[in-house]
């Protein structure tokens, strides 16, 4: 036997999906548990979902001056995201020319990035600047030598980066996401709060959870329900690159709200939550939104980037908190239930479950069918089912 693994799962977790992009909503049944707790299947996950496409490093906000920084991980890859001294937004792989060691790390403002363990120093744009004690090489060129730069570009105030250097673009995907949210002008928020913390739960679960409004008065009754009740939530048509859900909110809350001029009454009096899956899921009120952005560590652990950006500057220290303290004790509930869920998933017992109607569960639905489409295409010549057309 050769030491490699075979994932015996894997051609059962894709006829799934297969079966699932043929189905209407009505028969609609959760996944099996082991989509959420096998390793092989999330290396597929990495490879098919994460890797090839644009994901979200953050908010512009983070990165506005010269030599502005921060550096993750993102599954395995090192980056850097740097302004430039010329002022250009730059993503670059954080890993040393000379013998690999990741260079920069954290965030903050520098001019220049040196590494560690040799001292090579790069500049803003990644360009080698100092190489100490290099001159007896016979080929190597100081000058061409430069940490490789990632493709990246912004969307609505979000960082997007691509490792892949042939990725097309992904805006016009977007247009229709683009018309919904238009109006909010989430370009034009402010970043006020942001928090980096390690889940014990698998990624889907937790894009799952803040992707549907069934839970959000059981679960968030002493919070979000007061403020977002599930009877006001609305299912939205997916696009092809997205998928969300509208809600209201409570008739019980003070009518005066704050918000961009171009908003309409109805903008202004409801919430859309979005995902651009398989990592960004955004919150937009018309006076403040949220946002996560996920990277799965192991089946049952993910790291999530999370914060909060408000419109106008009529935001006061005290206001800002208080709409942490409420985003914070909504997640902690999210959180606490997504161990449950975790440990349900594992066990022998658990089976698939139906879905709730359309405007409170439509989204999962939407999330399951971009992984069809995304992991279990067609074979040429034969429909989703595998049958011959
Ligand atoms: S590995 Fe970076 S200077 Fe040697
Ligand atoms: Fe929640």
């Amino acid at each position: 036997m050769s030491g490699q693994s075979v994932n015996t799962l894997d051609p059962m977790f894709r006829q799934t999906l297969g079966r699932l992009r043929q189905q209407s909503y009505a028969q609609g049944y959760s996944l099996p548990g082991a989509f959420y707790t096998d390793s092989a299947w999330l290396e597929a996950e990495r490879r098919e979902l994460f890797l090839p496409d644009w994901f979200c490093a953050g908010r512009v906000e983070e990165v506005e001056k010269p030599g502005d920084y921060f550096c993750f991980d993102y599954v395995g890859e090192p980056v850097l995201v740097v302004r430039g001294s010329d002022g250009e937004l730059r993503a670059l792989a954080n890993v040393c020319r000379h013998r690999g060691a990741v260079v920069a790390s954290g965030r903050g403002n520098q001019k220049k990035f040196m590494c560690p363990y040799h001292h090579w120093a790069y500049d803003t744009t990644g360009q080698l600047l100092n190489a100490p004690q290099m001159h007896e090489h016979e080929s190597f060129d100081a000058a061409s030598c430069r940490l490789p730069r990632l493709q990246c570009r912004t969307w609505q105030g979000f960082i997007f980066v691509n490792l892949d250097p042939q990725a097309g673009e992904f805006e016009a995907a977007l247009a229709p996401l683009d018309a919904l949210i238009r109006n909010y002008h989430l370009e034009e928020m402010r970043l006020r709060y942001l928090a980096e913390e390690v889940w014990d739960t698998n990624w889907k679960c937790l894009l799952e959870n803040f992707m549907e409004g069934y839970h959000l008065t059981p679960l968030h009754r002493s919070t979000l329900h007061k403020v977002n009740p599930s009877s006001l939530c609305e299912h939205l048509e997916p696009g092809e690159r997205h998928f969300a859900y509208r809600v209201g909110f409570s008739s019980r809350l003070p009518a005066e709200r704050v918000g961009h001029g171009d908003l309409s009454e109805s903008e202004m009096d409801s919430c859309i939550m979005f995902a651009l899956p398989p990592g960004l899921a955004v919150g937009i009120g018309s006076d403040y939104c949220s946002f996560l952005s996920l990277r799965p560590l192991d089946p049952a652990r993910v790291r999530v980037k999370m914060g909060l950006f408000f419109h106008g500057d009529g935001w006061s220290q005290a206001d800002v908190d208080a709409a942490v303290e409420l985003f914070n004790r909504t997640m902690d509930e999210d959180k606490q239930v997504l161990l449950r869920v975790q440990q349900g998933l594992a066990s022998s017992f658990h089976r698939p479950g139906p879905l709730a109607a359309r405007d409170l569960e439509g989204t999962i639905w939407d999330f399951y069918q971009y992984m069809g489409r995304s992991m279990a295409p067609p074979a040429p010549g034969r429909d989703t089912n595998g049958e011959q057309k």
